[in-house]
């Protein structure tokens, strides 16, 4: 077990003072404080505090707010659920034991664009009017500023970190063995000014470095030093299937074609890829293409972006996250210098910056559960009512991108669901916000159509054939009985394919 000879040589000898177990750590954790922790992703969050705060609960029942950069390990939202020590959780999450939780109701979720998140913690305007009691953060190195500051140097995310270790009154910092102590550079910290006084922020290209390399601290502000040899629990990513390969297929050929016409530079706009098996996939196609010179301003680094430097394709990923699969985090682990020349990790406030992906112009690409005939996309809810993984960054880019995609399989669990439905049961992002919708079957580009154009271009390109039968007939239907009106509906029959699936277990109409 790791212990405070370990971390000596990677900590500054003013922190010494500070060393504290992880159990020591959680004693000074009470009943409905507020912590803001780092982690983007299963990658950068604290581990060793958590386990100790889940195992203290098992003992003494008491709840904290846990708010982070988006999803993390299990560390926190499994064993912290588990514990029944959650009590509100922001602002994104992927695990099944905390899905489960918040669907039950017994954890405290609400879904947060993930650009807004820094600042809403900084002001305080979460439910109670909460403000951060700790921050609990993971670094691989913690340097002298001098002046009573230190440089936290951060591992694998940057996510709220910045923010938050600038407005907790303490801070606890995990210093992790595991993590390289060559991340060190890899990292831009930057927290923008609070209005009135906010300066743009000055980023023109995804490579522009407009902070420093370590999150500042005062000293005084760290109340305990712990040590920590856990790993990031990455996952492995699904395989690319036949589908996914003509979802990559179909978007490289649509971006030629842009190229071709002139509304895209040859070597594209900073590329944004959402997270999920489908999206890595998708930026695999890239990797087999004629594309070169290419950029990435993201959130989440995942294979598909190694693949490209490994491909000589990529001049830079900007991210808040690197999140590889476990083969590919061997890779970079074993290659930290070379891959620390493409990659730079930001605060998500910035990765996700409405302003900078606007004007910088990224090419946002998401992955919706299901998409609606109009072109309107949920990412959240299964049925309407059960949610998944929350919105995540998803609105910051296709809200702000130069070009908005979305993509979907055409079907789900096995063809039992279509993936294109007459109404959303959900809309995270309105038709408005979605350019081009690309499935395994082709691409809708939707860019200056009516309502009424779009329907039959996404039902003829992305849905099945399986299900195009019935969304032509309800269409038609549609226009006759709302007398061609802008968005034609029948309010009475748009959400029935749900109900043939609740109680067929299928989205196809029962026979009469
Ligand atoms: N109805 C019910 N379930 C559906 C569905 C639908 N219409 N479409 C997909 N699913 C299920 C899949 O069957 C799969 O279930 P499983 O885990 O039990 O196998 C699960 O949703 C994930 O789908 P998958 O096809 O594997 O895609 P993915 O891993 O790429 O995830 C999202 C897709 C939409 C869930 C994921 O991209 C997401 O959470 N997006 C919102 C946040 C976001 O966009 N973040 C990026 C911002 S930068």
């Amino acid at each position: 077990m790791v212990g405070f000879e370990d971390i000596k040589d990677r900590v500054c000898e003013s922190v010494v003072c500070k060393f504290k177990t992880a159990e020591e750590a959680a004693e000074m954790i009470k009943d409905g404080d507020c912590l803001g922790v780092s982690g983007f992703t299963p990658s950068g969050y604290p581990k060793a505090v958590p386990l100790a705060l889940a195992e203290k609960a098992k003992k003494t029942p008491f709840k904290v707010n846990v708010w982070t950069g988006a999803s993390v390990g299990p560390e926190i939202d499994a064993a912290m659920v588990e514990a029944g020590c959650m009590d509100r959780r922001l602002p994104y999450q992927t695990n099944a034991t905390l899905r489960k939780a918040i669907n039950a109701g017994k954890v405290r979720y609400a879904d947060i664009h993930l650009s807004h998140f820094a600042q809403m913690a900084r002001y305080g305007f979460m439910a109670d009017r909460k403000k951060i009691d700790f921050a609990i953060v993971e670094v691989c190195k913690i340097n002298d500023l001098g002046d009573g500051k230190v440089g936290l140097i951060p591992t694998t995310s940057m996510g709220n970190s910045s923010s938050y270790v600038a407005t907790a009154p303490k801070v606890i910092v995990e210093v992790n063995t595991t993590q390289p102590v060559s991340l060190e550079g890899m990292h831009d910290s930057y927290v923008p000014l609070d209005p009135p006084n906010r300066k743009p922020i000055p980023i023109e290209r995804p490579e522009d470095r407009i902070g420093t390399p370590y999150i500042p601290c005062e000293l005084d502000k760290i109340v305990a030093v712990v040590p920590c040899d856990i790993t990031d629990k990455v996952r492995p990513l699904g395989e690319i299937d036949e589908d996914a390969k003509h979802m990559g297929q179909n978007l490289v050929n649509f971006l030629k074609n842009e190229v071709k016409e002139g509304r895209l530079p040859a070597n594209l706009l900073p590329l944004q890829s959402g997270v999920g098996s489908v999206a890595n996939a998708v930026i695999n196609g890239l990797v087999n293409s004629d594309f070169k010179d290419l950029t990435v301003y993201t959130e989440v680094i995942q294979d598909g972006m190694f693949d490209l430097i490994d491909a000589g394709k990529l001049r830079v990923a900007s991210g808040t996250a690197l999140t590889p699969s476990p083969e590919c985090q061997k890779k970079f682990y074993e290659n930290v210098d070379f891959y620390k020349k493409y990659l730079l990790l930001r605060p998500q406030e910035i990765s996700n910056s409405p302003e900078v992906a606007r004007r910088i112009g990224v090419i946002a690409m998401n992955t919706a559960i299901e998409v609606d005939i109009y072109g309107n996309v949920n990412s959240t809810h299964i049925c309407g009512t059960k949610l998944m993984n929350g919105v995540g960054g998803s609105g910051d880019f296709a809200r702000n991108g130069y070009l908005t995609v979305f993509f979907t399989n055409s079907l789900a669990k096995g063809g039992k669901i279509s993936s294109v439905v007459p109404f959303c049961s959900h809309i995270d992002h309105a038709t408005l916000d979605v350019d081009v919708i690309v499935s395994e079957r082709g691409v809708a580009d939707l860019r200056g159509l009516t309502p009424k154009e779009k329907a039959p271009i996404i039902i003829d390109q992305i849905a099945n054939p399986k299900y195009q039968p019935y969304l032509y007939d309800y269409f038609k239907r549609a226009c006759e009985k709302c007398g061609n009106s802008q968005t034609p509906h029948i309010l009475s029959e748009a959400f029935d394919v749900y109900k043939w699936f609740e109680e067929t277990g299928s989205m196809e109409k029962p026979a009469e």
